[in-house]
This record gives structure tokens, sequence and C-alpha cells, in this order.
């Protein structure tokens, strides 16, 4: 039978995530495969947990990537660190803070919101006020940065305000590792979740989690079993101790990739990496400014990786998008969830936190939009 081989168009992925693999990464899961239950597979998933260590800046506690997606990382958070009919507190800004209420709900756990528009930042005051009402909330949950509006959440001020407190703090870092400053061992996170497909330019599909020693006393202490396929404990069994106890089959080859990735991410050093976020995001929100188009987030809490662009009254968003796709070979996002604004989504991530990018975005959103106008202007 001659079926066709498989041929995806290339693509510049300048839109929430995924960003393009980084080829290094690309290369390492081309090398020879080996058995999860392979005793040099199992050096090589330590020197994994050392590198994500080092990039969470997580030295205690318990570090380890999971074989799932960024939602799954946020579930496995929820599902080990409360139990039905805690209450947990979510700061809830964009669509990724409705998810991590939505998720806790549906374990049985009563959700309180504290909410904020689209383009603006929940504060901790707002969160910490909403805490003195409820002294006996478990957990804080915020998203550090919310990708569906493009804010930066202040995590570094949250974490000291609840050292004391028997309340976690749980945060979304889907889109903030490996491009802005995180710091989750100094800030007194007590799970942070990330992915592979934002600013570690890696494929989808891991989930890197980093437990503080607290989460973990909290997790030893339930009264109600953990699913098992989320099961830090479990995990930690075959990812930490040694000798391994099987769990499941590891995406060996994702692991690979995950392992050039963060070498990648070290090897340039966080901070250059951060900077190089900042540096691309400032010259894109400021040509952005600059066109006359206004963006979304409150400049005092805007994210670098994720650019939200209002569409002017007038124009389709969605019928541009689709011609950046298809004339210029550029992906960008449109508004997430039914109720979102009409906006444009870009991602300067991993490899394409580059000024260069920034421009061959820009080139093609000027072309679409002088192209949209036209009709207009000669009306
Ligand atoms: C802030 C944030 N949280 C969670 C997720 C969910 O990740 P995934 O799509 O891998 O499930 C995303 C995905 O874009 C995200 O941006």
């Amino acid at each position: 039978m001659d079926l066709p081989l498989l041929r995806p168009p290339e693509r510049l992925l300048c839109g929430p995530g995924p960003t393009n693999v980084d080829p290094a990464v690309l290369d390492a899961m081309r090398r020879p495969m080996l058995g999860h239950l392979d005793p040099d597979l199992h050096e090589i998933l330590l020197e994994v947990v050392d590198m994500l260590r080092r990039v969470y800046r997580m030295p205690g506690g318990l570090v380890l990537p999971l074989h799932c997606t960024g939602t799954a990382g946020m579930e496995t958070g929820l599902v080990n660190l409360l139990e039905p009919g805690d209450t947990v507190i979510v700061g809830q800004c964009g669509f990724f803070g409705r998810r991590i209420s939505e998720i806790a709900r549906r374990h049985g756990a009563d959700v309180v919101t504290v909410e904020a528009d689209w383009g603006e930042c929940v504060t901790n005051d707002a969160l910490l006020e909403s805490l003195d009402r409820h002294p006996h909330a478990r957990m804080v949950a915020v998203v550090h940065a919310e990708t569906s509006t493009g804010i930066e959440h202040p995590l570094a001020e949250l974490g000291p305000a609840l050292r004391d407190r028997d309340t976690l703090l749980l945060a979304d870092c889907v889109t903030s590792m490996a491009g802005v400053e995180l710091d989750v061992g100094a800030w007194g996170v007590d799970f942070a979740y990330s992915c592979t497909q934002k600013c570690l330019a890696a494929p989808p599909g891991m989930s890197p989690v980093a437990v503080s020693a607290r989460a973990l006393e909290r997790l030893r202490s339930r009264h109600t079993p953990v699913p098992f396929s989320f099961d830090l404990l479990l995990l930690e069994k075959y990812w930490i101790d040694r000798p391994v106890t099987y769990h499941h089959t590891a995406p060996v080859l994702a692991i690979y990739a995950l392992h050039e990735a963060l070498r990648r991410v070290l090897t340039e050093g966080l901070e250059a990496r951060w900077t190089r976020h900042a540096e691309a995001a400032a010259h894109l929100q400021g040509a952005v400014e600059a066109r006359g188009l206004e963006l979304l987030a409150d400049p005092d809490h805007r994210l670098a990786p994720l650019t939200a662009v209002r569409v002017p009254e007038g124009l389709d968003g969605k019928a541009i998008q689709m011609r950046m796709l298809r004339e210029h070979g550029i992906e960008i996002g449109g508004g997430l969830g039914p109720d979102a604004p009409a906006m444009w989504r870009i991602g300067l991530m991993g490899q394409n936190a580059q000024v260069e990018t920034a421009d061959r975005v820009l080139d093609a959103l000027d072309a679409v939009l002088a192209d949209e106008r036209a009709p207009a202007l000669a009306g």
C-alpha cells in the first residue's frame, strides 16, 4: 500500500505555546532508546532531577517531572495536597485560574475565588484578606504567569505571608519556568508545576513539579488515598529511590528531550535566559504600542513570554490570525474561552525569545493589517 508520508508544514510558533522545539532537543530524542528499568536510564533520571532542582531553585523537598500535560500537573498538585471538604482560595484573573478552581471543585474541595478582570492582576492583599475570612483554608493557589491574559503574579511576596500558617501555596509556573524570575525554594512555594512546551523549548508531554518539605508532610498525613497515576510518593520511588520500583513505563525519549532542554537552560544561565525573554518582550510590546495597538495587561504586571494585544474595533481578529498562519507560516493565539475579550496572544518563548523573531511577527502583522485595512481606506 502506498500511503503518504507525514509532512507537517514549517511554522514559526509564536502563540501561547507550544513553541518551536530547540533543534538540540530534537536531536536528543534520536539517541538510543533504553528500557524504563535499565540502570543506565536511572542515572539519567537523577541527572534530570538535579537539573530541575537548579532551574526551579528548589534545594529541598521533592522535585521530578511528571509524564503528563501542564493541566495534569495542576491536577496532581490539587489531588495530592487537598482532601474532599478542604477549603482552597484561588486567584482568578483568566482562563487558567478558573481551571484550577474547576479541578479543585471536581475533587470535592470548597473553592473560594478571588477575582480580577481580564488584563488585571489579583493582588496579594486581596488573597490575604480572603484568607483572614477563611483562616482554615488549606491552600492558596495562583497562576504565576497567566498565559490567557499576559499577567505575571507577584509570587515572590506571597509565600512569606503564608509561611507561619498551615496554608500551602500552589503556583502555576507553566509559562514562567525558564522564562521569568522564579525561585521556588526562597519564595516558599509549596507546589509548583510547569510543562515542557513553553520556555523550556521541548515538546509537550511532561510536567516538571517541585514539592516543598511541608507539602510532603501534608501528603504523608492524608486520610484519603491519592489517585494512583498522580501519587507523588509512588512516583518518588521510581524517579528518586534506588533500586527503583516500577510505576509506569516512562516516556524515555521525552525524558531525553527534557534532559537536553534543561542542560541548555543551565548552560545559557538562568538569569541570562530571563533577560533574553525580557528584552525580546520589551521590544515587541514597545513596537506594538508604537503602532497604536493596545496591550491587554496592566503595565505593572506585564509578563515577558506572552503578550496579549487587543484586536482593534472593526477588525476580525481570528481571520487575521489565520492569514498570519496561511500567508506567513506564523502561529499566534487568540482569546481563550467564551468570554475572553478579542485579542491576539503573541508568545516569545525559549528559542523564539529573540528581537529578530519579534520583528518577523511584527512584519507579518503589519503586512496583514495593511491589507485588511486597505478596502476600508479605499472606501
Ligand atoms: C498558565 C497555564 N497553565 C496550565 C496550562 C495547561 O497546560 P497543558 O495545555 O499542557 O495542559 C497552560 C497551557 O497553555 C497554561 O498556559
